[in-house]
C-alpha cells in the first residue's frame, strides 16, 4: 500500500471580535448577494444574534429570509426541510446563526439547493456513496453562538441518520463557510450545560487532532479530488490544536460559571475556532466515532440547557464521555503526544514515564468533567452493558473518523471501550 505524502490546510476567513456580527451585511454585499437565507433553530431565533443579523443585512440593502426551524442535533429529515426551503428559495448566499446543528444544516441545505441529489449521494461512504461535490456551492457566512464545533470553519455537516440510529455527515472542502464571524456577544445567553458540553467539545476536537493518526500512515488516495478532509495529524493543524487546549484550560470552567465574562467568553470562541482548524484538516478520531451511536440511540436522557422536544445527548456530552477510555487506551500508540496534551493541561509531566500517558490523560480530562458537573460516564445517560453491541455497530462503519484512531479499533476494542466509559468516578 502507498502512504500518503502531501496535506493540505484549509480554513475560513474569520473576523473576529465582540460587535463583529453587525459587519455581516457589508461582508455579504462583497460577496455579491442579493437574496441570502438565515438559518437558525427556534431558541436562537429570539434572541440578539439573529436579530443583529438579519438588521445588519438588511441596512446592506439587501433581501433576508429567516429559516428558523433548524433541529438540535439534526436528522436526515431535518435536514430535507431546510433543503426544500434553500431550493424553493433561489438564494445566492446563506448565513447561519446559532450553534453547530444550525450551522450544519445551513451547509446542508446550501449543498444540496446548489447540486441537487439523493441525500445519500455526498454521504461519508460506507452509509453513503461519498461522491465529491461537484463545484463550489453558494457562499456561506457562519456565527457560531455556542464555543462550539469549531463548524464555522470545517467542511463537515453532522446529522443524525435515523434508520442507522448512529450520526454521520458529509464532509467535502466545498461545504466549508466562506467566514465564520466569531463575536463574543453572541455566546452571552448561552445556559451553563450547552456551555459545559460545547467547550468540552472544543476540548476533544483538539486532543483527538492532536493524537490522530499521521497524515503519512494514511493511504494514499486514488487522486487529489479524492482525499479526505480529514486528513491525520499533521504540523501546521499541531500547532492550533495545541493551543487551544491550553485555551480550554484556561478558560473552560469560568466560561461555564456565574463569573463568565466576554474575555473569557472570546478566548472560549477563539479556542472553538482554533481548535476547528486544527481538527478541520487532521480529523477526529474514536470520542468521535462512538459518540455518533451514543447520541443516535438516545433513550430518554433530557438535560438542562437544551430547547429541545426530543430526548438528547448533547453532542459534546456524548463525546466527552468516551474520551476519557479512549485516551487510556490509544495512549500505547504514540505516548509523548498524549503526555504533550497532559501538559498542555496543565498537568506536571516532567518525569513521569511513557507508561502513564494514558492514564494522566485520562484523568486530567476526568477532572474537568467533574467541575463541569458532567454524567459519571455513559451509564449515567441511559447505558449498560446490554447496550454495548449496537453501540459497536453503530461505530464500525464510522470510517471516516475511526480510521484517524492511532491504535486500530476492531469490534472487541470498541466492546471493552465502551465498558471502560461506563463508569468513571
Ligand atoms: N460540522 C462540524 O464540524 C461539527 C463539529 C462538532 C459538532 N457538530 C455538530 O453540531 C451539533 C451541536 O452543536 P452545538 O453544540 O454548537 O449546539 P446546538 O446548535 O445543538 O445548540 C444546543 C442548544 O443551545 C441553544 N443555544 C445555542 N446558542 C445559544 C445561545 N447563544 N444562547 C442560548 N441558547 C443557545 C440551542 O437553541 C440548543 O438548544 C451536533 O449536531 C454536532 O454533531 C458539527
Amino acid at each position: 500500500m502507498a502512504h500518503e505524502t502531501i496535506f493540505t490546510m484549509d480554513t475560513s476567513s474569520i473576523k473576529y471580535g465582540p460587535g463583529a456580527t453587525r459587519e455581516v451585511g457589508e461582508e455579504l454585499r462583497r460577496l455579491g448577494a442579493r437574496r441570502t437565507l438565515v438559518v437558525t433553530d427556534p431558541t436562537v431565533a429570539r434572541l440578539a444574534p439573529v436579530a443583529t443579523t438579519l438588521d445588519a443585512i438588511r441596512a446592506a440593502g439587501l433581501e433576508a429570509e429567516l429559516f428558523d426551524r433548524v433541529r438540535i442535533e439534526p436528522t436526515d429529515a431535518s435536514f430535507a426541510e431546510a433543503i426544500a426551503v434553500a431550493t424553493a428559495g433561489r438564494f445566492d448566499a446563506y448565513v447561519a446563526v446559532g450553534g453547530g446543528s444550525s450551522i450544519d444544516t445551513a451547509k446542508a441545505a446550501n449543498l444540496y439547493a446548489t447540486y441537487p441529489a439523493d441525500l445519500l449521494t455526498y454521504v461519508n461512504a460506507p452509509i453513503g456513496r461519498g461522491e465529491p461535490v461537484p463545484g463550489p456551492l453558494k457562499p456561506l457566512i457562519a456565527i457560531p453562538t455556542t464555543a462550539g464545533t469549531g463548524s464555522e470553519t470545517t467542511g463537515v455537516a453532522i446529522f443524525d441518520f435515523l434508520e442507522l440510529g448512529a450520526k454521520t455527515g458529509i464532509a467535502h472542502r466545498a461545504l466549508r463557510p466562506v467566514m465564520g464571524i466569531v463575536d463574543p456577544e453572541n455566546t452571552r445567553t448561552m445556559p451553563p450545560t450547552v456551555a459545559a458540553c460545547s467547550g468540552l467539545d472544543v476540548l476533544s476536537h483538539a486532543i483527538e487532532s492532536l493524537t490522530a493518526l499521521p497524515y503519512r500512515e494514511r493511504p494514499a488516495p486514488d487522486g487529489p479530488g479524492m482525499r479526505p478532509a480529514y486528513q491525520g495529524s499533521n504540523p501546521i493543524s499541531d500547532l492550533w490544536s495545541a493551543q487551544a487546549i491550553r485555551m480550554v484550560a484556561a478558560n473552560i470552567v469560568r466560561a461555564c460559571g456565574p463569573d463568565a465574562d466576554d474575555e473569557t467568553r472570546g478566548q472560549m470562541l477563539l479556542a472553538s475556532a482554533f481548535a476547528g482548524i486544527g481538527f478541520g484538516n487532521a480529523g477526529v478520531h474514536l470520542p468521535h466515532g462512538m459518540s455518533y451511536p451514543v447520541a443516535g440511540l438516545v433513550r430518554d436522557f433530557r438535560p438542562a440547557g437544551y430547547d429541545a422536544d426530543h430526548p438528547i445527548v448533547p453532542h459534546g456530552m456524548s463525546v466527552i464521555l468516551n474520551a476519557p477510555a479512549v485516551f487510556r487506551w490509544t495512549a500505547v500508540a504514540n505516548p509523548a503526544r498524549h503526555l504533550y496534551a497532559a501538559g498542555l493541561l496543565g498537568v506536571d509531566v516532567v518525569g513521569v514515564g511513557h507508561d502513564e500517558a494514558g492514564t494522566i490523560l485520562a484523568d486530567a480530562i476526568i477532572g474537568i468533567m467533574r467541575q463541569l458537573d458532567m454524567p459519571n460516564g455513559l451509564g449515567a445517560v441511559g447505558y449498560g452493558p446490554g447496550d454495548v453491541d449496537a453501540l459497536v455497530a453503530g461505530t464500525l462503519p464510522q470510517h471516516r473518523v475511526t480510521k484517524l484512531s492511532p491504535r486500530p479499533a476492531g469490534p472487541e476494542d470498541l466492546r471493552a471501550l465502551f465498558l471502560g466509559a461506563m463508569t468513571y468516578w
